[in-house]
């Protein structure tokens, strides 16, 4: 428990959306009634038809089934787009930021991303993409994609973003997985001053799907591209062509809106299904209640649209919610360490959302960085992706918030679409690391990680469960229903599973303390143990490979590799060089291994099972807490990495 607790200020409470005594009020009917509750909260989104059923969903194993508003219909492109235009045609819809700041910002208004998004749905309608076609985009973070996004949503197919930062294998096995029709891209994606050639990773990604499916290529730097007739499409000479009205398609609440993959603690990345009506509801909502974001404001989330983060908090709900809302294309340390704080004066940021792990890097820089510029538009800040230590809040708080903004810590991921647990600005008093408190309508709950039995004292400490559903939870994971209800319901029955655990303090607020599966935290970025193992086995000098994370001061986790070789093979710098550029490219520089150690042999049980605990404490050089080896095939192997880990690079 810290000693300190940050209550907004009394300025701040008057004038926010909701303070104390109203969270308290919303949040007891939200539970109380929960159809009355989101019934009126629905009522935000522009319905063609109306629904007349809330929700209607079963958390029973075998049977998960999620539905909400389902017999109502919509448009989110319109919800985003069209029904602003009367009121706000000519305000600024996106401010788009170039990674090199020497290049000139875009204000696009709603009535130029209405041109813009139907113009881009028109060439995609000439692909021949309609109606629950899955297209793949793969692109920079440039008002195109936000325009792609859009369009898909306003045709009604369904969009899977791949991060730019992804290898052609991860894009291809994202392209196969959707049986996507269409690979939006770009020639290059400028950042940080450096160039990825896009185009090329897509020219090697398409060589391992189906012949049909098209490239629509945008310009972006008009660097020199290889072109596949037949297959390639010049997006900017379609675009000039085409038509800038589009009819949005009348889309039912429950039909699909996007997919985005997402690593798990077993086997492959899984495609993450989000709805329409739900998801579009709660993103506006959490958007505007989260951040108390009022008329006028300028917003920006620093994420990259690949993500969930981007995709809640970039684009769907500042739009729905017509704001202005800021993409940035670089990097927080280009051209230099005061890059986010420059834009933010530029632009007059109202309210900045970024990671703890881009707060820790610039901490690092000294808070002259921060001093340069005016930061005076500020009013509230957030951080999104990993616990954030005390440090980097308290620095968040002091020299960028000059104690002035509240900080919203929001807890939520993927599979949830918007936030669940996070304070509000103008109602709690916050804790240096803690989420504190559920949002509307949110039942979180403490399990005791053997019974499954709900802990109701305070403080306590367990796995963290969510009781009851949200409007823009997860439908199931693309082509697999059945991995869907094994990930999240099978654990613990009648509930679901976010895979985090949590401490409940004496306040009832709550503190998230990492995942409690095989999956690690990467700067923010969630990564499967298994994914890069299986990477790395597929090296043909690697006959064995167990993945664990580490503390690493910036990442928050860093990636470390216990590898053996085949016989035969010896350890060497090379190597250990060859295999980090081969995760690189099997997966994305994101996986890039931070540290491999040499294993001659793995801690197994007798059936087999490595045992990653055990792994986890020497990568912490925590040998004093080994806990119990003696079901260990070979006690021995233990000893020989504990003394040998320094050969760890
Ligand atoms: C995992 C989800 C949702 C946006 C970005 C990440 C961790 C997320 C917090 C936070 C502590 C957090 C959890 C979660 N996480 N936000 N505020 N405090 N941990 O999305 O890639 O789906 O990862 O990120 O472990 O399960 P994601």
């Amino acid at each position: 428990m810290p000693d300190t607790t940050y209550p907004p200020s009394a300025e701040l409470a008057a004038n926010a959306h909701v303070d104390a005594a109203k969270y308290d009020e919303m949040y007891a009917a939200s539970i109380a009634d929960p159809e009355a509750f989101w019934r009126e909260q629905a009522q935000r989104t522009t319905w063609i038809k109306p629904f007349t059923k809330v929700k209607d969903v079963s958390y029973e194993f075998g049977n998960v089934s999620i539905k909400w508003f389902e017999d109502g219909t919509l448009n989110v492109a319109a919800n985003c787009i069209d029904r602003h235009l009367a009121t706000r045609g000519d305000q600024t819809a996106i401010i788009w930021e170039p990674d090199d700041p020497s290049e000139d910002a875009q204000h696009i208004t709603y009535n130029q991303l209405h041109s813009n998004v139907c113009k881009m749905a028109n060439v995609l309608a000439d692909l021949g993409v309609g109606k629950g076609d899955r297209v793949v985009i793969y692109l920079p973070m440039i008002p195109e994609a936000a325009y792609a996004m859009l369009a898909c949503a306003r045709i009604g197919a369904i969009h899977s973003i791949v991060f730019a930062g992804f290898s052609p294998d991860a894009l291809a096995a994202r392209v196969n997985g959707c049986d996507a029709k269409v690979v939006i891209t770009a020639d290059e994606a400028p950042r940080g001053g450096r160039k990825t050639p896009l185009k090329t990773n897509a020219d090697q990604a398409l060589l391992h799907t189906a012949d049909t499916v098209k490239c629509l290529v945008v310009k972006r730097t008009g660097g020199q591209t290889t072109w596949v007739d037949g297959r390639d499409v010049d997006y900017n000479a379609m675009a000039a062509e085409a038509s800038d009205q589009f009819e949005p398609a009348e889309m039912n609440a429950e039909d699909p809106l996007f997919i985005l993959y997402t690593s798990g603690s077993t086997g492959q990345p899984k495609g993450v299904v989000h709805s329409t009506g739900g998801y579009i509801t709660y993103a506006a909502l959490t958007h505007e209640i989260v951040f108390d974001y009022h008329e006028g404001d300028i917003f920006w989330c620093t994420a990259d649209v690949g993500w969930v983060t981007g995709h809640s908090y970039i684009v769907y709900g500042p739009l729905a919610n017509g704001a202005t809302t800021l993409m940035f294309e670089g990097v927080p340390t280009f051209p230099d360490a005061g890059r986010f704080w420059a834009v933010c004066e530029k632009h007059k940021v109202n309210q900045f959302y970024t990671a703890p792990t881009a707060i820790r890097a610039l901490m690092g820089q000294g808070p002259e960085w921060v001093q340069k510029y005016d930061l005076s538009d500020l009013k509230v800040l957030g951080t999104v992706g990993e616990p954030i230590n005390p440090e980097a809040w308290n620095w968040y708080n002091d020299v960028v918030g000059k104690g002035n903004c509240p900080i919203v810590d929001t807890w939520w991921q993927t599979e949830t679409g918007g936030h669940l647990l996070t304070p509000l600005p103008g109602a709690h008093a916050t804790k240096p690391g803690s989420a504190m408190k559920p949002f509307f309508g949110i039942e979180p709950v403490v399990l005791e990680p053997q019974s499954g039995e709900e802990i109701h004292t305070y403080p306590c400490e367990g796995v963290l469960c969510l009781k009851g559903s949200w409007p823009s939870q997860m439908r199931t994971v693309w082509g697999d229903h059945e991995r869907f209800e094994k990930t999240y319901f099978s654990d613990y029955k009648g509930y679901y599973f976010a895979g985090d655990g949590c401490r409940r303090d004496e306040d009832g607020d709550y503190w998230i303390t990492g995942r409690v599966d095989d999956v690690i935290n990467v700067s923010g970025h969630r990564m499967g143990t298994a994914e890069v193992e299986s990477a790395l086995v597929a090296h043909a000098k690697v006959a064995e490979a167990a993945v664990v994370g580490y503390p690493h001061d910036i990442k928050g986790q860093g990636i470390y590799c216990y590898v053996t070789l085949m016989s035969g093979e010896e350890p060497s710098d090379e190597l250990r060089k060859e295999l980090r550029t081969w995760v690189r490219t099997e997966i994305g520089p994101i996986a890039s291994p931070d540290l491999i150690q040499w294993a001659p042999g793995l801690p197994k049980t007798r059936s087999g099972k490595i045992m990653r605990r055990i792994l986890r404490k020497i990568a912490e050089d925590d040998f004093g807490a080994l806990g119990d080896t003696s079901t260990l095939a070979d006690p021995g192997v233990v000893d020989e990495l504990i003394e040998n880990r320094m050969n760890r690079q």
